[in-house]
């Protein structure tokens, strides 16, 4: 019997069971057609690149906007598509009003709580997990916890704890994960990570995975034994990992070796997702390049950070990915 040859990433991930998400972008959805049609024939799963965040559900105090998310799920349930939250609690999205509000410890962690319930609730069994909290921690020389963080500032760390119990009561069924960059790349993130994890479970706080957000450059992505073992330090705590948000960036005039090397990088993630015990999903941070944080985050010096490139080709970083999943 011949067998037909698989036709996309996503068909070829199903057969793993392993979810191949996209962050996605509602204007790029409004503004062409073709980018609907690729994510669907190519993800399996969804993951809003802003909207979902506080400042974007919440925009002024107790009034909620969810238009712009609603019409992504309606989108993923057209297409049978997976949804992860991102995300609920981060220091880089505060609307303007929590900021200027000047409230105290005991109304923030009102307004948390108000938020997170909210926010579960009306996207109950629709979203399977939530970034519940993302990038708490400190970089390499900084403190432990990012203590710059205006929710770290004005409440203190427990907020972390609060936010995971709040969201577990509010919607027991969901997964919760702590997301944060650089944990499958550098050893103290990696170590702050599994440090601040295992003292959430010491405590009883509800938590059930880690987001690697592999944000990567070709030329020093991490190794697929880095990853591996990386991995593996939140399995054996009985944590799933996703891999949240990845991109491999690559100079902005690439050689055939940068390329290489990107190709090399992706297939790294996938065959670390697949070998792991529990590594069940790989996230993109969007999927063509035309639509990227990274040219104007790095000031035009790096770009490419994705599968398919602005005119919606397929690169040979997908090629990679592709055939690492047909290897196994
Ligand atoms: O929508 C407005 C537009 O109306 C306005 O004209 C324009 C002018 O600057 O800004 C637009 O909003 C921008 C938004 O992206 C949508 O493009 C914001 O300024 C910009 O700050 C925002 O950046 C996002 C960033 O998070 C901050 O929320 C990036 O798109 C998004 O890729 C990035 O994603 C983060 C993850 O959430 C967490 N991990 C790191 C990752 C990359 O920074």
């Amino acid at each position: 019997m011949p067998t037909s040859l698989p036709t996309s990433l996503r068909e070829l991930a199903d057969r793993h069971g392993l979810l191949v998400g996209a962050a996605y972008n509602p204007r790029a959805m409004d503004d062409d057609p073709l980018y609907g049609r690729v994510l669907a024939r190519e993800f399996n799963c969804l993951v809003a690149e802003n909207h979902m965040k506080f400042k974007y559900l919440q925009p002024r105090r107790g009034e909620f906007d969810f238009a712009a998310a609603d019409r992504m799920l309606d989108f993923s349930d057209r297409h049978g598509m997976a949804v992860r939250g991102h995300t609920l609690v981060w220091h880089n999205s505060i609307p303007d009003w929590l900021r200027q509000a000047n409230v105290s410890r005991r109304e923030a962690l009102d307004i948390l709580r108000d938020h997170i319930f909210t926010v579960l609730d009306h996207f109950r069994g629709r979203v399977f997990a939530w970034d519940v909290v993302n990038e708490a921690l400190g970089d390499t020389g900084d403190g432990f916890y990012r203590d710059t963080s205006w929710w770290h500032q004005t409440v203190g760390p427990e907020y972390i704890d609060h936010a995971f119990r709040w969201a577990h009561e509010a919607d027991p069924e969901i997964q919760l994960f702590y997301n944060d960059y650089d944990v499958e790349w550098v050893e103290l993130k990696c170590d702050r990570t599994r440090r601040l994890v295992e003292s959430m479970q010491e405590r009883g706080v509800p938590i059930h995975g880690v987001g690697f957000q592999y944000h990567t450059r070709a030329a020093d992505a991490p190794s697929p034994e880095d990853v591996a073992r990386r991995v593996g330090r939140f399995n054996e705590l009985g944590l799933a990992v996703h891999f949240t948000e990845l991109d491999i960036k690559i100079p902005s005039s690439p050689s055939a070796n940068d390329l290489r090397q990107q190709a090399a990088a992706g297939r790294t993630a996938i065959e670390v997702a697949l070998a792991a015990d529990n590594c069940p999903a790989v996230v993109f941070w969007g999927f063509t390049d035309k639509y990227s944080w990274i040219p104007n985050f790095t000031k035009g010096a790096y770009d490419h950070a994705l599968v398919f490139d602005r005119e919606y080709r397929p690169k040979p970083v997908l090629n990679a990915m592709m055939e690492a999943l047909q290897k196994r």
